[in-house]
């Protein structure tokens, strides 16, 4: 989850990166960093904590002025988010300065070489072993480009690497392996960053780079080589959101905003999702018809808020389909040697497409030789990169930590992916599976009608500030909203939250209830099984010890209304796509609250908005 960026233009180096690095600020970090190729050589500067730490140490020593230079703002791995550990890293020789996101596994034994040969380390980092060897390789093989791949064959685990070379000005070169690295394509100047977000003020052109390749760029252009320096395809594209789609567009928070944009967000998911014949059409599945009929197992892999909305989708992929659908926690399912074959369908999902646990899943499944489908949010994401096939949430940039209309729309993207196995196996005809995308595409309307009404939540955040502990309850599909509800929380507030199935309260949750516990309920829509009247009577179990209860139900359940101390109304929606709406006022209490407790919403204390270590 650091932040990089390169440039090499016309412009003044530090005021690009500056303005980069804050634009990726989001991303968590406790340290910021900058170099430039001056006249006189590398001039660096580096402080930890916030980036204001760095721009006040640049207002009292400014470095020289240069076009060129890279940038980095740390979250710490390996030693601690000091001064000296912050990036860029300079070699030795004090030629080479680099900057690094990912983890060098094998830089322990790499240092202990390099100091063998009477090389001094002035850090704690792995990155610095990079900045060694590049110093050394560079002397070595004459130009930056070259040194970077022999160094990068050396290297085992996860990085982006973005060096410059004080001979060699003018040009940046850096490398990826299994962390992300973006091109900006610019007019006589060129960008590397690990988030367009860096760069999208000067250049919506961008470039994907893919795995285990180097790419070496000048003002006038770039060009991009396999670790063996092959030359190497390139993928440029255009990026659809503008700097404002990634400012906070008049919200306080990033994350509010984002709740906001849910309506849209799962609108544009369902875009372009019917053919000319009404038939399901997912273009970037690239797996075919035949492969997916065999599927005889589908097993859902991700972390988090993504796992959350795995959970939901299993309930509709396995009553569209009729196929076993497990759902793993990504940093679990390869240590249980799972039962995974070539007619396993793994399907992942990840906003960011970058959190290494889910990636590393991926690649266990693959190894089993199972086809594996990735929900992702990113383009050009690792995560997408190494599926076979990938579903795309167009939900724009979400830069709050706190995953929101992420959530919402991988809900989507499942569902989708569900109608279209559903086609495949024809477990659903063309006529069911248009109806439901019907039904689907009156969400965002309905969701819209939940924000419009969000007023009662924020009236709730300020009568629960002093709560210490809050409990969110719900069965069937309700229950990964009750567990999404207690995670925003619990992110956010820093107060104890827990889900649970509701009916699993008598079996010891229950002995937490006592006078004034405020307990959310989410109320499933009143229908023909039993599943309603079971958490009506829940309700009443916890009423009756004291709980103040917050239940949301449909609107007209004049069966759950009584035993309501809050009332939390939604519109009548099918069971299946309840969590659509009813996850929106949890989001919305959760972000109420920790703004009225101070915190920073956007930025939790402890957390990244991305995951790339294990
Ligand atoms: C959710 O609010 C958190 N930010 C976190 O649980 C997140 O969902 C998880 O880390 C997965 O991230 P991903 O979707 O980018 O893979």
């Amino acid at each position: 989850m650091c932040g990089i960026i390169g440039y090499v233009g016309p412009r003044q180096a530090q005021d690009v990166i500056i303005g980069g690095l804050r634009r990726m600020e989001y991303r968590g970090y406790d340290s910021a960093g900058i170099a430039v190729v001056a006249d006189a050589g590398l001039a660096l500067a580096k402080k930890a904590g916030k980036l204001a730490n760095l721009v006040a140490e640049l207002a009292e020593s400014p470095l020289p002025p240069s076009t060129q230079g890279i940038g980095h703002t740390r979250w710490a791995t390996h030693g601690g988010p000091t001064d000296g550990n912050a990036h860029p890293h300079a070699s030795q020789t004090g030629r080479v300065a680099v900057v690094h996101n990912g983890i060098i596994e094998n830089f322990a034994s790499l240092r202990a070489d390099l100091e063998a040969e009477g090389v001094t380390f002035a850090s704690e980092t792995d990155t610095e072993v990079a900045a060694q060897l590049l110093g050394r390789e560079v002397e070595r093989a004459g130009s930056l480009v070259d040194a970077m791949r022999a160094v990068c064959n050396r290297l085992e685990g996860a990085f982006t690497l973005v060096a410059v070379d004080a001979l060699s000005p003018g040009r940046i070169v850096a490398a990826r392996r299994n962390s992300p690295l973006v091109v900006g394509v610019g007019v006589g100047e060129m960008f590397v960053a690990s988030d367009v977000a860096a760069f999208i003020e000067y250049t919506r052109e961008a470039v994907e780079l893919g795995q285990d390749q180097v790419v070496e760029v000048t003002p006038d252009g770039y060009e991009v080589t396999s670790f063996t320096g092959e030359a190497a395809p390139s993928h440029p594209y255009h990026i659809d959101w503008d700097l404002s789609a990634a400012e906070k567009g008049g919200y306080d928070w990033f994350m509010r905003k984002e709740i906001f944009e849910q309506p849209r967000a799962v609108s544009d998911t369902l875009l372009g999702r019917l053919d000319g014949e009404g038939r399901l059409v997912l273009d970037e599945i690239r797996i075919d018809d035949a492969e997916l009929r065999r599927v005889d197992k589908i097993v859902i892999v991700a972390c988090g808020t993504a796992f959350y909305a795995g959970m939901v989708a299993k309930y509709a992929i396995e009553h569209w389909t009729r196929v076993p659908c497990e759902v793993e926690i990504a940093s679990e399912f390869r240590y249980r040697d799972p039962i995974i074959t070539p007619t396993t369908l793994v399907v992942t999902i990840s906003q960011s497409g970058e959190t290494a646990d889910t990636l590393m899943a991926i690649r266990h499944a693959r190894e089993q030789h199972a086809k594996v489908i990735a929900i992702c949010n990113t383009n050009g994401a690792t995560i997408p990169r190494e599926s076979d096939a990938v579903i795309y949430t167009h939900a724009g940039p979400e830069i709050g930590v706190a995953s929101t209309k992420g959530f919402t729309t991988q809900i989507v993207a499942c569902y989708l992916l569900g109608l279209y196995l559903a086609q495949v196996k024809e477990t659903k005809y063309g006529d069911e599976i248009r109806d439901l995308l019907s039904e689907l595409e009156q969400l965002p309307a309905k969701m819209q009608h939940v924000l419009d009404g969000l007023d009662q939540m924020a009236g709730l955040a300020r009568d629960f500030i002093g709560c210490k502990s809050l409990l969110f309850l719900g069965r069937h599909v309700g229950y990964p909203v009750a567990l999404e509800g207690a995670l925003k929380l619990k992110e956010l507030s820093y107060l104890h939250a827990e889900g649970f199935p509701a009916g699993e309260l008598k079996h010891g949750p229950i002995a937490l209830v006592e006078d004034g516990l405020p307990v959310f309920v989410v109320v499933p829509p009143q229908g023909r099984d039993q599943l309603h009247d079971k958490v009506v009577s829940n309700i009443q179990e916890v009423r009756a010890r004291g709980a103040l209860t917050v239940v949301l139900a449909e609107e007209g359940d004049d069966e759950a209304r009584p035993y309501a101390d809050i009332f939390v109304e939604l519109p009548k929606v099918p069971t299946l796509f309840q969590p659509l709406v009813a996850v929106i006022p949890l989001q919305f209490f959760a972000c109420e609250l920790a703004t009225l407790l101070g915190h920073d919403v956007d930025q939790p204390r402890n957390l990244a908005k991305s995951v790339t270590v294990e």
